[in-house]
């Protein structure tokens, strides 16, 4: 049977991927941020992983205001990356699990979750820059893209979205191969872009949830999307997709590897997290 050896999570800046393709990374305003990756990367090194379930927010690359599923799972052979206009380069495609997929797609529409699924799937920056951070030579492993709508209101809660990850966690359990999967939740986290709230960022509320993603990880579904965005920003909401991640790795405590928070990286409160089985 399949084994989730752990979750990791992290913020998916586009600027980062500017950073990466032009090596800035020693640079003094990357340096810090980029050094926090070390040991999520050792730590990769060592459980090696052979395939990752992305929990991520689509900004409007593969879908678009007029047609915005709540959730949607890729079931391609690949997905292909294309230019958003953030001015980064476009990606090699990233190679599927269409078997794992499907499992999970299986598992979740018998459990009531009605997602989308896309047999074919342009990934946008907030799938190619988490995979870069911690694969930065490009060898990431075959991936399961869950896409999260944290754009276009009304969004799910992040109760529900706890649940939609409890779901994938199970599916990933009973797929009947011997493999080792890690999930990874993308974005947040304080962070919003526009409006007269530009720049907002909430340094007790992100420092309290990455507190409590060991061992009390459902503490944040007590909040409402409302009650999240008042809190995080209007895109730091985005860290409903770090609860799916958190939440199909375990329903437990898990241990905490390590944990990063930058402020900022371009107008977000980046973070970082790596948690494996307690
Ligand atoms: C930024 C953050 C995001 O999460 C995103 O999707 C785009 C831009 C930013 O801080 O620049
Ligand atoms: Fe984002």
């Amino acid at each position: 049977m399949a084994r989730i050896v752990g979750a990791l999570a992290t913020s998916h800046i586009p600027a980062i991927g500017g950073a990466i393709a032009r090596g800035l990374q020693k640079e003094p305003y990357w340096k810090r941020f980029f050094d926090g990756f070390d040991r999520p990367r050792e730590w990769l090194a060592r459980e090696k992983p052979d395939v990752v379930a992305v929990f991520y927010n689509d900004h409007g690359l593969n879908f678009f205001l007029d047609k915005m599923p709540t959730f949607a799972v890729g079931a391609a052979a690949q997905y292909r990356n294309d230019d958003e206009g953030w001015g980064i380069p476009t990606l090699p495609p990233f190679k599927g699990v269409p078997e794992l997929s499907w499992a999970i797609i299986d598992h979740l529409i018998a459990n009531d979750f009605d997602i989308v699924t896309c047999q074919e799937m342009l990934v946008d920056h907030a799938f190619t820059v988490p995979l870069k951070l911690f694969w930065p030579d490009g060898d990431a492993p075959a991936a399961v893209p869950i896409c999260i709508n944290t754009v276009q209101f009304p969004l799910p809660s992040a109760k529900r979205c706890w649940a939609m990850g409890r779901a994938v966690g199970e599916a990933i359990a009973g797929w009947d191969r011997d493999l080792k999967v890690v999930t990874i939740g993308s974005g947040g986290l304080s962070h919003q872009l526009e409006g007269q709230r530009a720049g907002f960022i909430n340094k007790p509320f992100d420092l309290k949830f990455l507190d409590t993603m060991a061992d009390d990880p459902e503490w944040a579904t007590q909040f409402s999307v409302l009650e999240l965005v008042e809190k995080t920003g209007t895109q730091g909401v985005e860290l409903i997709n770090w609860l799916a991640a958190r939440a199909a790795a375990s329903p437990g405590p898990m241990r905490k590897v390590t944990q990063t928070y930058h402020i900022p990286i371009s107008n977000t409160a980046a973070a970082t997290l790596v948690l494996e089985p307690a």
